[in-house]
């Protein structure tokens, strides 16, 4: 079992396999999209595969995979292959923006990927178009049915923007009526790739379960599942659950299990860190696999205790700036 500093179990890697992306939300990128790292600077498959292989020895027993968008890595499907046959690896999920996804969900299903993570904020094709810049709704609606179709467990996650898609909030909950789907609503962070671009939060946890409330005076609270980080709810009769994210409030830190390591291999014990070190310069200077454990290990020891003290703590005091897409979401 791995453990950090502060007794905290770690147990899950999220694994960002390559910072591109075919859409440009613009609470992660500029419309013009971020300068892509050049492909040398990225890990190679083999590189992640030997990480991850690691990390699994060491105690990891989820990875998640996310990107930018993992769909338009190339060879992304052998990779998936070959992580699903590491030993000891219990779960691998994906989390995706559905853009190139639907005619891939019958080989997901076939590699054992039992839970995906679909990118949603509207249910309307204008706004749709308005936030990704891309008029892409209609193949995200069919990565829905995909899933749902191959019995594939699905998230639905919505960034919540004022004055971008707060009247989607009543629709997508909505969609718990019918679907066995988990909406959950994020609240927006300052990872844009450009620099902090609000002062003060408006559609915090709160007010977003305010809103739902108001509209379904008899939503229940209901278990949060171990590490989760929603707060997790559900309409009575209602097939799916809503969850809200207090992805900037932070309130989940406490039971942080998870890790995180960027396209270029930086190690991330903290969202709001800005690297702790780099996994690849490692590999690439010759590390063995003991040399590397022990500097993950090392790594766990100093883990933020939540993620203000992660933030404050960053690197050369670098504001946050960067863009989910280079984070893993
Ligand atoms: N704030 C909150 N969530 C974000 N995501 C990307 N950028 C942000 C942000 N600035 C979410 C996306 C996606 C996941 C990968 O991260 O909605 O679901
Ligand atoms: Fe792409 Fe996801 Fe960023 Fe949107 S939020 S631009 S889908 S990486």
């Amino acid at each position: 079992m791995l453990l950090d500093n502060h007794g905290r179990i770690i147990n899950y890697l999220r694994l960002a396999v390559t910072d591109r992306c075919n859409l440009r939300c613009f609470y992660c990128m500029p419309p013009e999209g971020i300068a892509w790292r050049p492909k040398a600077e990225l890990m190679t498959y083999e590189e992640m595969l030997r990480i991850c292989s690691l990390l699994v020895n060491m105690g990891i027993e989820k990875i998640r995979i996310t990107g930018g968008e993992p769909f338009v890595r190339k060879d992304i499907m052998q990779f998936l292959t070959a992580l699903s046959q590491l030993n000891g690896l219990q779960q691998i999920n994906i989390t995706t923006n559905g853009v190139l996804t639907a005619p891939l969900i019958p080989e997901l299903k076939k590699i054992g990927i039992r839970s995906v993570n679909l990118s949603i904020d509207t249910l309307d094709r204008n706004r749709f178009l308005a936030i990704t810049h891309r008029d892409e709704l209609p193949n995200v609606l069919a990565t829905l049915g995909q899933l749902l179709h191959h019995d594939i467990v699905v998230k639905l996650n919505a960034v919540v923007m004022d004055g971008k898609n707060i009247e989607d909030i009543i629709p997508l909950v909505e969609l718990t009526k019918n679907l066995p789907v988990s909406v959950r609503f994020i609240e927006e962070m300052p990872f844009n790739g450009e620099g902090n671009h609000y002062t003060n939060l408006l559609w915090d946890h709160i007010r977003i379960l305010n809103t739902i409330q108001e509209k379904y005076p008899t939503i229940q609270k209901i278990a949060d599942p171990p590490f989760s980080t929603a707060y997790n709810y559900q309409i009575p009769g209602h097939k799916g659950t809503v969850g809200i994210i207090a992805a900037y409030t932070r309130s989940f830190c406490g039971t942080c299990n998870r890790i995180r390591i960027t396209p270029q291999g930086v190690l991330k014990t903290c969202l709001y860190d800005n690297g702790v070190l780099n996994v690849k310069d490692l590999m690439r200077a010759g590390d063995s696999d003991v040399d590397l454990q022990n500097t993950l290990l090392g790594a766990m020891n100093k883990r933020a205790k939540d993620g203000f003290e992660a933030e404050k703590n960053r690197i050369g005091h670098e504001a946050l700036h960067e863009s989910m897409a280079t984070i893993g979401g």
